[in-house]
């Protein structure tokens, strides 16, 4: 595999945050708003998008593993590292790289809803095209993109390319 061409460029990127920031500043005035970033992928999305949020939030972060293969999603969640503060009565933002199969959520969802948060919503840079999932509900979306493999932006393939400032496919390597 081999890094392709540029998907989104760093100047799309940070025009669709500051939308999306507006969006959840005037959703969320007067509310007491905690973003919850999902490591690793979404550090980059998280610091990013929380800088066009005017709004005085607080963060917390969760870390979760999925079993198997390195592209694809088993639909099996490991939390590594749990939430440092109980959410029971907090306005949960998640925040997310991509959505792909959309079982990493789905998990997290119903593992976060138990604790009796007062609203949760998502936010996702990515929401991949033509993949089934089961029903979730994105409130702040940023680009719909073809089912490839893309990397950059916080995203890897195989640990690397997180810190490309753009979003790029991978390709296979090979004279086609
Ligand atoms: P899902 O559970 O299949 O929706 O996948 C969620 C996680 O898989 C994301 O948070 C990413 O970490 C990873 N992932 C899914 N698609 C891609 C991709 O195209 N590139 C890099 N990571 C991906
Ligand atoms: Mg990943």
């Amino acid at each position: 595999m081999k890094v392709g061409k540029v998907l989104i460029s760093d100047e799309e990127i940070d025009a669709k945050l500051a939308e999306m920031g507006r969006a959840i500043t005037e959703d969320y005035r007067g509310k007491d708003l905690l973003m919850v970033g999902i490591l690793k992928g979404a550090f980059i999305v998280m610091a990013d998008l929380a800088r066009h949020v005017d709004l005085p939030v607080e963060f917390d972060f969760m870390a979760v593993s999925s079993y198997g293969a390195a592209t694809k999603t088993s639909g099996v969640v490991r939390i590594l590292k749990d939430l440092d503060q109980e959410i029971a009565g907090r306005h949960v933002l998640i925040v997310e790289d991509i959505i792909d199969s959309g079982l990493t959520l789905h998990y997290l969802l119903r593992n976060l809803e138990v604790r009796q948060p007062e609203s949760i919503e998502i936010a996702a840079l990515l929401v991949k095209d033509g993949v089934e999932r089961p029903p979730l509900d994105v409130r702040y979306e940023g680009f719909h993109i073809p089912p490839e493999f893309v990397i950059g932006y916080g995203l890897d393939y195989a640990g690397k390319y997180r810190n490309l400032p753009h979003i790029a496919v991978m390709e296979e390597d090979g004279d086609g």
